[in-house]
């Protein structure tokens, strides 16, 4: 049943229904939270030799004879860029390993691009600086650069990646200083960036001297299938290109292993490395290299850490599969909503009617169910269109998921039958 297609009477008859569903549905007391991307404690449970992989008997030493537990070692044990190396294809080399969170190496480059430029004069100096946001994507990133005084500049993004039209006329301006990309499963598209997409940005020839891709590549070998998305390496693009200072890449295992006790990477060419590196003489004496043994002997290859990333696609590909069943059988056919169907990841983005995201948000709230904010994917919490809703299947429950699900599709028919029979709240 098409609801654009309806008559005003079926209109009204099918609001009425609907409404009745939604009141029994809320009348049920439900607290369901489906608000954020973590991992659910079964996929923290995969890691739990991780915690005891480093002990006396074990030994403290790396393959190089290093003693984890002392000072030293700025840029991380041998292991860790070996596997990070691996993961990203590009040497150890070109591999900085850092704490528990990417996030935390990504906040660090845009903090000294401020003050102390990125290959070129500091970034404060440029006051109508600007920084390129794919969405709808990872309000983090965004956060991030606005927390900098940066201008924030919209881009859509599609199946293929983002409009990359666009992105080739901004990058004409000098005060375009970056891009956030998350090529593989986007944050929260859930889609992958095509070849021509990631040649197109190696390609790019900024106006700026210290423009850079700040290529996110959280999730890279997060697969929910056995057919899965490749993308190009960026780096070896770049490389072609003749722009090898490009991009910033960044990664972790906060979804491979436990997320607050993950280690994370930030890689590019090895100019760009020996630059941060120098900076983070002056931050630490040492990082946390017993973390990193631990997980050096957890995963010694990344064939060890594909097969963790294949059990906690046992664990996830079943939540993707219960939240894109309720929409397809109960949403599909309505012209009332859309959503993406990704391989891997930890989002579906699920775009509703125009004007309805933000309504769709607070009749979930009032039946139990939490969402991610409506809005929270553009810059600045505002979603132009008001219709793009961010679904994080993986934390709650196989049992709640379903009812959640259950609750949310209801919620979009009633969103949209308010909105067709003008009985708005
Ligand atoms: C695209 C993206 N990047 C980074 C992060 C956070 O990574 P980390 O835990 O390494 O800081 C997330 C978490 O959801 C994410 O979705």
């Amino acid at each position: 049943m098409d609801y654009t297609k309806l008559s005003k009477e079926e209109l009204e008859k099918e609001y009425e229904s609907v409404k009745k569903e939604y009141d029994r549905l809320a009348a049920q007391g439900l607290s369901l939270d489906m608000s954020r991307g973590k991992p659910g404690f079964e996929n923290a449970d995969l890691s739990e030799d991780l915690l005891t992989a480093v002990c006396r008997e074990k030994g403290y030493k790396n393959k190089e004879g290093i003693d984890c537990r002392n000072y030293g070692g700025v840029d991380g044990i041998i292991e860790m860029k070996e596997l990070f190396a691996e993961m990203l294809s590009l040497k150890p080399s070109q591999v900085i390993i850092g704490g528990n969170s990417s996030l935390t190496l990504m906040y660090d480059v845009i903090s000294q691009a401020m003050t102390h430029g990125l290959g070129s004069e500091p970034m404060y100096k440029c006051e109508n600086r600007k920084f390129i946001c794919l969405v709808p994507g990872y309000d983090r990133h965004f956060a991030i650069t606005d927390y900098f005084g940066f201008e924030l500049i919209s881009v859509p993004i599609d199946d293929n990646g983002p409009d990359m039209d666009k992105i080739e006329e901004l990058v004409k301006d000098e005060n375009v200083k970056g891009v956030w990309c998350v090529p593989k499963y986007s944050n929260p598209y859930g889609n992958s960036y095509s070849d021509e997409v990631v040649r197109r940005f190696a390609n790019l020839k900024p106006a700026a001297k210290d423009f850079h891709l700040f290529w996110d590549n959280a999730y890279c070998v997060h697969d929910l299938y056995d057919e899965k998305d490749e993308i190009l390496g960026i780096y070896d693009e770049c490389q072609k290109a003749g722009n090898p200072d490009l991009p910033i890449i960044f990664a972790s295992t906060s979804k491979i292993s436990i997320p607050g006790d993950g280690v994370a990477a930030v890689a590019g060419s090895e100019k760009n490395m020996d630059m941060i590196r120098k900076r983070l003489s002056f931050q630490t004496v040492g990082p946390d290299k017993i973390n990193m043994l631990r997980h050096a002997r957890k995963f010694p290859n990344l064939a060890a850490l594909l097969e963790q990333m294949k059990k906690h696609a046992e664990i996830i590909r079943p939540k993707f599969q219960t939240v894109l069943e309720a929409f397809s059988s109960e949403l599909g056919g309505k012209g009332i909503a859309k959503w993406t169907n990704p391989k891997g990841g930890y989002f579906i983005s699920l775009f509703v009617m125009n004007g309805c995201a933000k309504r769709v948000h607070t009749l979930c709230k009032e039946a139990g169910v939490v969402l991610t904010g409506a809005g929270a994917s553009y810059p600045h919490g505002v979603d132009p269109d008001d219709s793009h809703l961010r679904i994080a299947p993986t934390y709650p429950t196989p049992e709640n998921l379903k009812l959640a699900a259950g609750v949310l599709c209801v919620a979009v028919k009633l969103a949209a039958l308010e909105k067709l029979t003008g009985k708005g709240a």
